[in-house]
Order: structure tokens, then sequence, then C-alpha cells
């Protein structure tokens, strides 16, 4: 496989890096994909939020977070007014979906980098979302196990402050809304994201769910 590094300020745009995303070889995800999924949602938005890697459905589509755990994904989010297409950039750790859905391998991480890099890079995002455990790993270095940290900002190399939250696919496997779960720990992260977008006047196109008001 080759793996040459290339300069993240060389593509011109973020399109042109999606084409190359569209055509990577850097690793070996790229001979089981059907195609690289790059993103979904607005280029110019000033959250970002970072995935682990496609699943199924998003590597039949080409989409990121349209599976189940995507449409519980974009429910979280629409329940404080955060429209996934208008106010947020969605992409992932990997661009390829790794065989079985497992996580990815540090070198198939390190390998799809750059291109994360350039797309914050492009993106310039204020406040980054980390889903998941993995998304944690690949942008703060850190391995604290997500529930120590989520709902905490942390500073990040590239401007933007990050908030570790759980992985939807976590919370479709745990449900439960009671108080202290992490389904209500979610709604609590989510709130606090809303209120800083707000706090630092980023636009939130809809209204706030009168029970998440509370
Ligand atoms: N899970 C992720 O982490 N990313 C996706 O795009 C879909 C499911």
């Amino acid at each position: 496989m080759e793996n040459t590094p290339f300069d993240i300020h060389n593509p011109v745009s973020l399109k042109e890096l999606a084409c190359e995303a569209a055509t990577c070889t850097r690793c070996a995800l790229s001979r089981t994909r059907t195609q690289a999924v790059f993103s979904d949602g607005n280029p110019k938005a000033s959250v970002m939020l970072i995935g682990e890697g496609p699943g199924q459905q998003e590597d039949e589509t080409g989409v990121p977070f349209v599976g189940r755990a995507g449409q519980l994904l974009t429910q979280i989010l629409s329940s404080v007014g955060i429209d996934r297409k208008q106010d947020i950039y969605i992409c992932n750790t990997v661009k390829c979906r790794p065989p079985q859905n497992r996580k990815p391998e540090p070198e198939e991480m390190s390998a799809c980098f750059p291109y994360l890099e350039g797309q914050i890079y492009w993106v310039k995002p204020k406040l980054i979302l980390l889903a998941g455990a993995t998304a944690v790993q690949d942008v703060l270095k850190t391995k604290q196990g997500i529930t120590r940290i989520r709902g905490q900002w942390f500073d990040t190399p590239f401007g933007a402050k990050a908030m570790p939250i759980f992985h939807p696919s976590y919370l479709l496997r745990n449900p439960s809304k009671e108080k202290g779960t992490p389904k209500w720990l979610m709604w609590q992260d989510i709130k606090e994201v809303r209120r800083v977008m707000e706090e630092m006047g980023i636009p939130v196109s809809g209204e706030m769910h009168p029970l998440a008001a509370k």
C-alpha cells in the first residue's frame, strides 16, 4: 500500500480533498470499501461532529451517520434545534468502512488522519463533538474513558474546543432515559452544546424541544 504523506494545505479546497479520499489507497480499508464516506452537513458550519467510521449503510450510500445510530444522532441534534444539514458538519475518523464494523486499527486511523486534519483546516469549526472513544483518541490523543471525560470541553491543537460525547450506537444498546443513564447524560451534553453555541453567537436553525428547555 502506498502511504506517502500529502500536504493538507496542498489540495486547494475541501472538494479536492474529498476527491483525493474517493480514490485513496493509503490503507487496506480501501480494498473492501464500496466507496469512501467523506462528510455530510454544512462545510461552513461552526460545529463539527466526528464519529468512528462508516457502517454498512454509510458504505452503501456514501453518507455518514445514516443507519440506526445516525438516525438517533439526527434526533438528538434536532431535540435542541441543531439541524444536521445546516448547523453542523459531520465526518468520521476513517473514511472507509472497517469490515464487520470493527474498530479502525491505529495504522488505519493514522493513514486517514491527514483527511481529518484537512477537513478541520478547511471547515475551521469553533466547536468539535467527538462521538465515542475512537474519535476522542484520534483528536485528543488520550485513552481516558469516555464515561469520565464526556460533557467536558477540551482545547485542541486546531484552535477549536472539543467535547467528547457518547457514540449513538452505545445509546442504542442502553435505551433507558432514567436520570444518570447514558441517554440522560447525552441529553445534558447536547443541551450544553446548544448553550455554548448561543453564547458564542453560533447560529442554530431550530428551537429547543419544549422538554429540552427544562
Ligand atoms: N457510526 C459512525 O461512527 N459513523 C458513521 O458514519 C456511522 C456510524
